[in-house]
């Protein structure tokens, strides 16, 4: 395979201007990733500190393999949404323990007692989905005061899901681990209750369905926490725990212990030797516009990206605004659609053909979106452009081999889609901070509102009215500019996190390894359409 050669000019006005802006946005980014690590502030971490308990952060890091990289998950849920914490009162992520990739979650006790609040709910359930989606373990460092109760209406019902997936999971044979830290009190009763192994540790874990006020009010009875849900009584009696560690580090000791039992995974394919790119991935903050409205060369992107810089492209000439091709990230082999350009016709149909070859030989895809949709017009129409693009929905829709897409610019309308969005299932889905999100953009979008009020006055037989029309269409274009906004988007686990552009082959890697923990199913029933 032959390396592309990079044809930019870091000198120049574009990459200067380019390069400065990604960079303030890469701060803005790491300010609030730091704000995520403070939980729920000084006051409630000093106390818990007090208690001699770790933070959900340290037990991850004690838990995890020495060196190990941990790829967090959704670390900015919540952020800008009204009660709420950055974070959503639970950390969670993809890392490494005894040499197994394994999915962690932690609640953090020091956000409403570890209270599972609407986006914490969202978040779990994502973390939830990767470990199914991958076949991986999971951990769950449990310290939760179950439901945030002034919120259960939206909570309650989903709510539930979290409970069967980890039993689904189960019966897959991808098991489940709760080391139980603290409370864990009702619904996060089950949490434990519903785990293939639980853990508890002495004279912290209480795990009860009703605590002792509860239980007084509805019978009567009148009985301590230690004696209701103790780690000991649990231990011994009731048999829901499994093993009774005698401190934080011991149960974190046992989990990885357990861990190291799991069968191993021989269907991954071992990868072959790694080469690093041949460009250094700092000029990618060069290379993204950071006004996302003026295109850039994708190829320029890949050659940052994989080993050696090294891209077999496929049907270079043909449908050129979806660059698809071979290559190999970390020494694993990937097939790589990169959009260059709006979507077309020949490139949807491009772009099917090829997953379609990598579906044939296993071979893992990253998309690359920067799109802003499909070509609108007549003649588009008439040649087909639903019909085509139809075809790129569908493979991606029904490609069995793991994909994980990095939003590298623009997100909108049905490239969203075709590109392996988030309702695509994408194993992963990371953003860059230029990211905007959208189903088209805010001008486009108040101005359509716009013309569809005006026809609607001229069918009223009304004159339209100028101030009131154009007050709603700025009021419209200001809305749609704060949701299209990385962290309206990131807040909402529209992504997986917001991403320094340099770390994206580090990230890739580790995601496409992670993906890879789940066999193949290779339903392929068709030869290759050839488009
Ligand atoms: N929902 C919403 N907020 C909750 C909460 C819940 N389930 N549980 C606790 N909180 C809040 C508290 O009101 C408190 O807020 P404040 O500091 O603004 O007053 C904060 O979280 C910390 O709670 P606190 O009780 O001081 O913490 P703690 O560490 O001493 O005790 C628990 C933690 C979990 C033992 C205790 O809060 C508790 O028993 N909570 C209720 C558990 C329960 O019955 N859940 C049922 C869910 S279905």
């Amino acid at each position: 395979m032959r390396p592309i050669k990079s044809t930019i000019n870091p000198l120049s006005e574009p990459f200067q201007s380019n390069y400065a802006a990604n960079s303030s946005s890469i701060e803005k980014l790491k300010s609030q990733l730091a704000d995520s690590t403070k939980g729920g502030g000084e006051q409630y971490v000093k106390r818990h500190l007090a208690r001699g308990r770790l933070l959900p952060r340290e037990r991850i890091e004690m838990l995890l393999d020495e060196g190990s990289f941990f790829l967090e998950i959704a670390p900015l849920a919540g952020v800008g949404i009204q009660n709420e914490f950055v974070g959503a009162g639970v950390v969670g992520g993809v890392g490494l323990v005894s040499g197994r990739e394994c999915v962690i979650i932690a609640n953090e006790a020091t956000v409403k007692g570890g209270a599972v609040s609407e986006i914490g709910q969202l978040k779990n359930r994502r973390l939830s989905d990767v470990a199914t989606q991958n076949y991986l373990p999971s951990i769950t460092l449990v310290e939760s005061a179950g439901a945030d109760l002034p919120v259960q209406a939206k909570i309650f019902v989903p709510g539930g899901r979290g409970f069967r997936e980890i039993t689904r999971r189960s019966k897959l044979r991808i098991p489940s681990i709760s080391v139980v830290f603290g409370n864990s009190t009702a619904g996060g009763a089950y949490l434990p209750g519903m785990s293939d192994y639980v853990v508890m540790v002495r004279n912290q874990a209480q795990v009860f369905l009703g605590g002792p006020p509860l239980v007084k009010m509805a019978t009567g009875e009148v009985v301590d926490e230690e004696s209701l849900g103790g780690a000991e009584m649990h231990s011994r009696v009731s048999g829901l725990s499994d093993y009774l560690a005698e401190n934080e580090l011991d149960g974190l000791r046992i989990a990885r212990d357990i861990v190291s039992h799991f069968a191993d995974t021989p269907w991954k394919r071992r990868p072959r030797p790694v080469e690093p790119p041949l460009y250094p991935s700092d000029e990618l903050l060069g290379i993204a516009s950071a006004d996302i409205r003026v295109p850039f060369e994708v190829r320029e992107v890949i050659a940052r990206i994989v080993d050696g810089s090294r891209f077999d492209e496929f049907k270079a000439r043909y449908g050129t605004t979806l660059v698809t091709g071979f290559a190999c990230v970390h020494g694993m082999q990937v097939g790589i659609l990169a959009n260059n350009g709006v979507l077309m016709s020949e490139s949807a149909a491009k772009g099917a053909q090829f997953i379609q070859l990598c579906n044939q030989q296993d071979i893992p895809l990253i998309f690359l979106q920067n799109i802003t949709g499909f070509m609108v017009g007549r003649g588009y129409e008439e040649q087909g452009i639903i019909r085509n693009g139809a075809k790129l929905i569908n493979a991606v829709s029904n490609s069995t081999v793991p994909a994980v897409t990095i939003m590298i610019g623009g997100s909108y309308g049905a490239g969203n889609y075709a590109m392996c969005g988030r309702a695509y299932e994408p194993r992963f889905l990371f953003s860059w901070p230029n990211h905007r999100i959208a189903v088209m953009g805010p001008q486009q979008l108040s101005g359509v509102m716009d013309i569809i009020k005006r026809e609607a006055a001229a069918k009223a037989g009304i004159a339209p009215d100028e101030d009131k029309l154009r007050a709603a269409k700025q009021a419209l274009e200001l809305q749609i500019e704060q949701e299209s906004d990385v962290y309206f988007a990131t807040a909402r686990l529209w992504d997986d996190g917001v991403i320094d552009p340099r770390d994206t082959r580090t990230v890739l890697a580790i995601s496409l390894s992670a993906a890879c923990n789940r066999p193949v199913e290779g339903t392929m029933k068709w030869g290759v359409f050839r488009h």
